[in-house]
């Protein structure tokens, strides 16, 4: 394919927010028929993040933000366009981005929100991508945040031990095409089809916010765990392999795979599917379980403080989330 384009999107800077509280395997124990072993043996994660009272998506994701504007040395009146990726907005309208806008006093931006959940953040970076190539804007914040802990069901074993609370960002900036850094390709997905593996069902512009899915706990996160753990390999390894045909990239060409973290079983499944090595493959689920549309931004973040993203080394980025949604990114930094 011809690209056309005059210029490229790199990641200028990156932030990250997590709420203080921690809810460890240990404590769910108290409240649910479950316990630590099963949690960690199934899932890879120790304790997750809750937000306090107070704290909501955009107050997170104002901090991640703001944070990725100090690292780049952008003011907020310089950021074209604010893109929050997000499946727990604070309410139905207006979106979690004008809030997040109003907290940063980023007043030049186009501020809105994305719902793609887990895959949210790659389907704004595809976004973002599209107008810092083409020209059209110099600036822009994508942030991934999510309150999960407030649309799970704390009775509900199998999907409430998954979920946590937090937010990442990328300050994303254009540079002229003859800049061989950036985001290289992004690759997204739907199916359909798939729609009832994962999702929260209680109806609002269908039978409007109604007593009986209040009462059934439909306006919470409902999922077939079992059949989603093995679409969500086969798609997530696929779309990473398209990524590297596209870029003619060999897995050894890479320095770090960030995938979304959803399960350490998926995680290593991918891997192995990949025939790629443990040890350059990002985990931190252990410490926050799954923040759906945050997961990758955090991941990044941390993995850029901690070392384990160097100048010029290459990430490949991989999600599959609700939709079913799926995505993949290649950025060299
Ligand atoms: N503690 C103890 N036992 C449990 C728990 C728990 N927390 N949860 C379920 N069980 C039980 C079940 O009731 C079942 O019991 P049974 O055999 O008596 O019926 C047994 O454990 C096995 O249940 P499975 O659902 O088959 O367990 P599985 O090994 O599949 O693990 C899990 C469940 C962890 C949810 C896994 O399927 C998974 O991670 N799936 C993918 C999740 C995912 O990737 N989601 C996509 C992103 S989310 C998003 O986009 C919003």
């Amino acid at each position: 394919m011809t690209d056309l384009n005059t210029f490229r999107a790199v990641v200028a800077g990156t932030g990250a927010y997590l709420p203080e509280k921690i809810l460890t395997n240990k404590d769910l124990e108290k409240s649910l028929d479950t316990s630590d072993a099963w949690i960690t043996k199934r899932t890879g994660i120790r304790e997750r993040r809750i937000a306090a009272e107070g704290e909501s998506t955009s107050t997170m994701a104002a901090k991640a933000g703001k944070q990725a504007l100090v690292d780049s040395g952008i003011g907020p009146k310089e950021v074209d366009m604010i893109i929050v990726a997000t499946s727990s907005p604070d309410v139905l309208f207006p979106s979690t981005a004008c809030f997040v806008q109003n907290k940063l006093q980023a007043f030049g931006s186009a501020a809105y929100d994305i719902s793609a959940v887990c895959s949210g953040f790659i389907f704004g970076l595809s976004i973002a991508e599209q107008y810092l190539k083409t020209g059209r804007y110099e600036y822009i914040l994508l942030i991934g945040s999510e309150v999960n802990s407030r649309i799970v069901d704390w009775s509900d074993r199998s999907t409430c031990i998954l979920f946590g609370d937090g937010a990442g960002a990328l300050l994303l900036k254009r540079v002229e095409q003859k800049n061989p850094l950036g985001i290289l390709s992004t690759h997204i997905y739907s199916d359909g089809s798939l729609s009832d593996l994962i999702s929260v069902p209680g109806g609002i512009g269908t039978t409007g916010i109604n007593k009986q899915d209040i009462d059934d706990k439909k306006y919470f996160i409902k999922m077939s765990g079992n059949a989603t753990f093995k679409v969500a390999v086969k798609r997530m390894a696929d779309v990473i392999s398209e990524a590297l045909e596209f870029n003619g990239l060999s897995m050894e060409e890479v320095g770090l795979l960030v995938p979304h973290q959803a399960n350490e079983r998926i995680i290593r499944a991918v891997a192995e599917r990949l025939k790629y090595p443990m040890d350059k493959v990002f985990m931190n689920i252990h410490k926050y379980g799954n923040t759906s549309a945050a997961s990758i931004p955090i991941g990044i973040d941390e993995a850029k403080r901690n070392g384990r993203i160097q100048p010029g080394a290459i990430s490949v980025l991989g999600v599959v989330g609700a939709g079913l949604t799926w995505g993949s990114a290649v950025i060299k930094w």
